[in-house]
């Protein structure tokens, strides 16, 4: 059975704490990328789209969740989140983003799965639609692709 065509038209970009120092941040394993230029670049996509995109970072756990909480009362209907270093803690975002039921892709700019055994375990993936890991900030480009296509 086809089903209805859904497009996404707000999106929602969540940074966890210390991609605030992208391009600064052992670059080696995160690259040379500004988290300003990877917003500015999906900020770009999303207006050739004609969807509106917000982007929001914090290295508080807490104003994350008041971030997400927010996207329930907003339009928001898709999510693109790396959580960071609370991808392998924060059972608290992990709550506040199945609450949401909204549906969102999990990014992290390293390959999560080839670097220390505690950053294999994510609290987030079971719930997310699909995770990309290990693609530099193209990963964050790809996951707003797969979000504008249509469904
Ligand atoms: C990260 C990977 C995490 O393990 C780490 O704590 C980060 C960034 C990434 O994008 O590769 O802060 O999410």
């Amino acid at each position: 059975m086809k089903t209805k065509e859904y497009q996404v038209k707000n999106i929602l970009v969540l940074h966890g704490p210390n991609l605030n120092v992208l391009g600064r941040r052992e670059p080696e394993v995160y690259g040379s990328t500004t988290l300003e230029e990877i917003n500015e670049n999906l900020m770009n996509l999303a207006k050739e789209a004609g969807i509106s995109l917000a982007t929001f970072q914090s290295n508080a756990e807490s104003e994350l969740i008041n971030r997400i909480q927010r996207a329930m009362e907003d339009d928001t209907d898709f999510i693109i989140i790396n959580p960071a270093a609370y991808t392998h803690t924060s059972v608290a975002l992990r709550d506040a983003l199945a609450a949401t039921r909204l549906p969102f892709i999990e990014v992290h700019l390293s390959n999560i799965f080839a670097r220390e055994s505690f950053r294999k375990e994510s609290y987030f993936s079971d719930l997310a639609l699909g995770v990309i890991s290990g693609l530099g900030a193209k990963g964050y480009e790809l996951a707003l692709k797969y979000a504008l296509a249509p469904r």
